[in-house]
């Protein structure tokens, strides 16, 4: 479990994105994929804000890349990163795994936590943008 001063919204997060931040176009997201982003919000490339990207088809979903065990990435690099596409997604320091549809814990170092679902908009275009909290 984490520690219970954790944060339990993305918005509550250092460097969290205001809404309307420019993250990416869908078309840079590989189709049934998890991709790992860090957005720079100001602080600087090295203090990035960590998304990951889940695309199915026209449909993103966007979760904080941190872990609920520890806090950390789910991965340092996206050839480290495990995902079943479409059914789950796992950190690979102790393997916690999560759902793909809602970032819930299906097991590991994280019951009763999830992964922090941050809002975007996708537009006509395919353009997506961080929505309001
Ligand atoms: S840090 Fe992710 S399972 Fe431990």
């Amino acid at each position: 479990m984490a520690p219970s001063n954790s944060p339990q919204h993305w918005f509550d997060l250092p460097r969290a994105p205001a809404p309307g931040t420019a993250v990416c176009t869908a078309s840079e997201l590989p189709d049934g994929q998890a991709t790992m982003l860090a957005l720079d919000t100001g602080a600087g490339a090295a203090q990035p804000f960590r998304l990951l990207l889940l695309r199915d088809g026209p449909q993103v979903r966007a979760f904080v890349n941190r872990c609920p065990h520890f806090g950390m990435p789910l991965a340092a690099k996206q050839a480290q990163l495990i995902s079943k596409p479409g059914v789950s997604i796992s950190c690979n320091v102790h393997y916690a795994r999560f759902r793909w549809s809602d970032g819930g814990c299906e097991s590991g170092e994280c019951a009763g936590e999830g992964l922090m679902p941050v809002p975007l908009v996708i537009s006509p275009d395919g353009q997506l943008t961080i929505a309001a909290a």
